[in-house]
């Protein structure tokens, strides 16, 4: 079973996502980290993140892979920490605008989705990556709210900051956000990460059950 989530940044998906494979017993990818990888050895190989074709070949050569406590690797780097820096937050967006490039990680993410019960987090999953998901859910939440999530994750950045931080993110990521339409949406603004978990989790048992 293939179970999606997605939705924009602060939303809380990553953290939603991960405590769900958890409880259920289920793999974890998280495609952002694909892409923030990626970004990160363009940066290291000195390539400009404008040029498409060379960014997507930068991927077909240099798969990103992640081992069993979900650290990400790159050209045989671990980069798990690396890529949450500021800096990538800001250019990651300019990386995943290009076709080319999504290609590429979408077929690397069709891949590693491939086998065995899998929760996926991104942006596009429900939609392109895995629209024969069973289950899809779409995570939303208000814009304070979600600045509010990204400071604990980068503390130190001023809250204004962050907040024109986010609409930015926003509007960048905007051409591959949209929910399926299939997608059930969850509002997370009032509920703490356990009530998000335990609603897909019914959901998930109502699907298996079906
Ligand atoms: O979820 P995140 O912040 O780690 O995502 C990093 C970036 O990658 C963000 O700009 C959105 C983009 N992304 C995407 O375009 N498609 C995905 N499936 C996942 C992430």
């Amino acid at each position: 079973m293939i179970v999606a989530i997605d939705g924009p940044a602060g939303a809380g998906k990553s953290t939603v996502a991960r405590l769900l494979a958890e409880r259920l017993g289920f793999r974890y990818l998280d495609t952002g980290a694909m892409y923030r990888a990626l970004t990160w050895l363009a940066r290291r190989r000195g390539v400009a993140l404008d040029r498409a074709a060379e960014l997507a070949l930068l991927a077909t050569e240099h798969p990103v892979g992640f081992d069993e406590q979900g650290r990400v690797f790159i050209d045989g780097s671990d980069v798990t920490s690396s890529i949450r820096r500021p800096d990538i937050d800001k250019l990651v967006p300019v990386v995943a605008r290009h076709p080319q490039v999504r290609e590429v990680m979408r077929e690397r993410q069709r891949a590693l989705g491939s086998e065995g019960n899998v929760v996926i987090e991104g942006r596009d999953i429900g939609t392109v990556v895995a629209p024969q998901a069973q289950v899809k859910v779409y995570l939303v939440a208000d814009e304070q709210v979600r600045a509010a999530r990204r400071s604990t994750e980068r503390p130190g950045i001023g809250a204004d900051a962050l907040a024109t931080d986010l609409r930015l993110r926003d509007e960048r990521d905007a051409v591959n956000m949209r929910p399926a339409a299939d997608a059930i949406q969850i509002d997370t603004t009032d509920l703490d990460v356990g009530e998000v978990v335990a609603r897909i989790e019914e959901i998930v048992v109502a699907q298996r059950s079906a």
